[in-house]
């Protein structure tokens, strides 16, 4: 695995967290780097605590990190103990072309023997998104059980960076990026003219491991803005993803990486 870690991030940007930067050459090499992540996350969470609690996310990245996982790791994996969420959903079906939950079922959960109960989708063919991003903080709510003003704290939340800046369905200058209680939210996104049901931040940044996957020459720029620049938060809230007491990783690819002026 060649990547490695970086101490101080220039330029002053939001928050001055160290960077974890995972730094691969190819795509395939991120996947496989992110692919033994989650099987070590996944070990270590159901020796420590008995479960792992995972957050999917969608879009095209990750696809082939859930064909790799499927491919190698059927054997190695504690599937009865796994429970598998979503970082958020499009509002449409779940047997919908642009459903994040079919598209993880084709590449990940319809090869591997997760039990059907442990896998927890949007309910997000609910005509009414509000209603379905409230049923699905209920789930949350009766899976993690938090303590009253807690937060459930997933063991391992998967991200995508749009090219805009946005992560999972926080998009630049939306509703959602003010919430600070709710835990699932439906987002009016107006450049997409659609709904989209999300999960909060405070639910991101309340996590023990978020783990961004990037790749592609298509995404150097807002990487740069996003690791380096001095924008405003809220024109590029991945920036706003800061998990309080847990562990951020950035997997990203050489072609997503080459504006970084961090050092290779
Ligand atoms: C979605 C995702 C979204 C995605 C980014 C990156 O539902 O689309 O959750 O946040 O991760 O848009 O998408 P790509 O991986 O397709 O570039």
């Amino acid at each position: 695995m060649c990547g490695h870690k970086v101490q101080q991030r220039p330029g002053g940007s939001v928050v001055n967290a160290p960077v974890d930067l995972r730094r691969l050459t190819t795509p395939q090499d991120l996947f496989q780097a992110a692919a033994e992540e989650v099987i070590h996350a996944a070990t270590d969470a159901v020796a420590q605590r008995g479960r792992f609690t995972i957050a999917l996310s969608g879009g095209s990245t990750p696809r082939n990190l859930y064909t790799l996982i499927a491919a190698n790791a059927s054997a190695s994996l504690p599937w009865a103990q796994m429970f598998f969420f979503w970082g958020d959903e499009r509002h449409v079906p779940p047997d919908d072309p642009d459903s994040n939950y079919r598209m993880a079922k084709e590449a990940l959960l319809s090869k591997t023997p997760i039990p059907p109960a442990n896998i927890f989708p949007v309910p997000a063919e609910n005509p009414d998104a509000s209603a379905a991003a409230e049923a699905y903080e209920q789930t949350l709510q009766k899976f993690f059980a938090p303590a009253p003003g807690e937060f459930p704290r997933f063991d391992l939340i998967l991200l995508g960076l749009g090219p805009d800046g946005h992560t999972a369905s926080l998009f630049p200058e939306t509703a959602a990026l003010q919430e600070k209680s709710r835990l699932v939210v439906a987002n009016w996104v107006e450049k997409l003219k659609t709904t989209r049901i999300t999960f909060t931040l405070p639910v991101l940044n309340a996590a023990r491991y978020v783990a961004f996957l990037v790749s592609g020459i298509d995404k150097a720029g807002v990487l740069h803005e996003v690791l380096e620049g001095n924008a405003p938060a809220e024109k590029y809230p991945s920036k706003l993803v800061q998990p309080s007491e847990g562990k951020l990783v950035w997997f990203v690819d050489r072609a997503a990486a080459s504006e970084l002026s961090i050092a290779a």
